[in-house]
């Protein structure tokens, strides 16, 4: 392997940052297992014993609710011979862990409860006191507005300081309901992506690829949309969902990105999601009454897309989902897509919200077949010899910086690629380009 230094330039970066099973654990162990990682979100565990599953990096970890009702992150490992407790990807474990191989016990904060023939390891150092005997805990476990992360280590900022300016993503998505909380749906789209985990993270703010990626399903949807219009008929907001995806290059350029340390970053714009039916009008009632009108207005009308939180979380607030990845290999990515409820809001709301959910995620879906598409051919191509570098040169020199935050003057622009390789650089402990 290179020296990452030469791997990456300030307009450019090698392929092999995409293709190399090194650079790859190097990864993991600098990116993932070091920096804060999204597990779930509060809702999923109602109860005390109720858990899920999540992958860390490497670490198969459970969240878990314990009997004082706090959620706790665990590595998913019995400390006798190694077995991982929970098999599933999500349920109840009552009020203890029990191994399936030789029934050691755990309470729900990971702390061994029983060992059968514990007699047996008198004079040993495996006695109850030990804390080898118990379950090990992430290092450290916060939450942001009901969702929930995890840092296997001990160093390092803490979750806001992690988060920065990208938390917008919480506020956005929660300040869209009355009660100002939402609630996962507790099923999500997981999707196998046979690309770099860095394909789906570039993708999210290139604003450049929608017109051109998705444009058969766009401009068949605005073809619908138009036809519907001159029959004098209202086209469903879904046509509408699917055919903004083909506006011009020149419209898409006329977004703003906004890229903040850490690699994480905002695509402006918005879809308009406030059609005149009675539902809307509803929900728009509610909102003044929760929160005075000048604020709801304020929530409703903020100018957010996507927001993308490095390396791995890409949340769409207005439409309440969220798609997180979890890396398997240089060429192997798993997404989870979720979905997410505004509470205090009629179901009318949160079925227009799942349109989109599974217009764009389903295994259905036109657009993200697309990009699946994409990624792939595009890692076939970055494994091929046909060329050793990578171009982010698109509208290089013409941002804006103010501090550490850049402006990109222009929503095509590649700053949002540039940055995230500043970021990389910075946790794989590299020389800045
Ligand atoms: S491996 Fe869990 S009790 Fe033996
Ligand atoms: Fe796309």
């Amino acid at each position: 392997m290179q020296p990452l230094e030469r791997l990456i330039e300030a307009d450019r970066v090698h392929r092999s940052v995409y293709t190399d099973q090194e650079i790859f654990d190097r990864e993991i162990e600098n990116i993932w297992e070091k920096t804060w990682v999204y597990c779930g979100h509060e809702s999923q565990l109602r109860k005390a014993g109720d858990y899920v599953t999540v992958q860390i990096g490497r670490q198969p970890m459970i969240m878990v609710r314990g009997l004082d009702g706090r959620i706790r992150v665990l590595y998913n490992r019995c400390p006798h011979r190694g077995v991982q407790l929970c098999g599933n990807r999500q349920g109840n474990t009552g009020s203890t862990f029990v191994c399936s191989y030789h029934a050691w016990t755990f309470h729900l904060d990971g702390r061994v409860k029983g060992i059968p023939l514990s007699h047996a390891y008198d004079g040993t150092r495996m006695t109850s006191e030990n804390p080898e005997c118990s379950m090990k805990p992430a290092a450290r476990v916060d939450s942001y507005r009901g969702f929930v992360f995890a840092s296997l280590r001990a160093e390092g900022p803490g979750l806001a300081e992690f988060l920065g300016e990208a938390k917008i993503a919480f506020d956005d998505m929660c300040d869209r309901s009355p009660l100002g909380e939402v609630e996962i749906v507790p099923v999500c789209h997981r999707v196998v992506q046979h690309s770099n985990w860095k394909f789906f993270m570039e993708n999210q703010l290139d604003a450049l690829h929608p017109s051109v990626t998705h444009q058969s399903t766009g401009v068949a949807a605005g073809r619908v949309e138009r036809r519907l219009r001159e029959q004098g008929r209202t086209p469903p907001l879904y046509y509408h969902y699917l055919s903004t995806f083909a506006s011009s290059f020149e419209q898409w350029d006329s977004v703003q990105t906004v890229n903040f340390p850490r690699g994480h970053g905002i695509l402006k714009g918005y879809m308009g999601l406030r059609p005149d039916d009675p539902d809307t009008k509803e929900y728009v009632a509610a909102m003044h009454k929760a929160y005075g009108e000048k604020k709801a207005e304020e929530f409703l009308g903020r100018s957010i897309h996507h927001v993308l939180i490095y390396p791995y979380l890409s949340v769409q607030s207005p439409l309440q989902q969220l798609r997180v990845l979890r890396p398997v290999a240089p060429n192997k990515t798993l997404s989870e897509i979720w979905h997410f409820r505004l509470k205090g809001v009629a179901p009318a709301i949160y079925r227009r919200a799942l349109w989109y959910f599974n217009l764009v995620n389903s295994p259905a879906t036109m657009i993200n077949a697309d990009d699946l598409e994409n990624w792939t051919k595009g890692q076939w191509g970055l494994e091929s010899q046909g060329g050793e570098w990578v171009s982010f040169h698109r509208n290089h020199g013409g941002d804006t910086q103010e501090g550490e935050v850049t402006f990109s003057n222009h929503g095509t622009s590649e700053a949002v690629m540039r940055s995230q390789f500043k970021a990389w650089v910075q946790y794989m402990g590299a020389a800045r380009p």
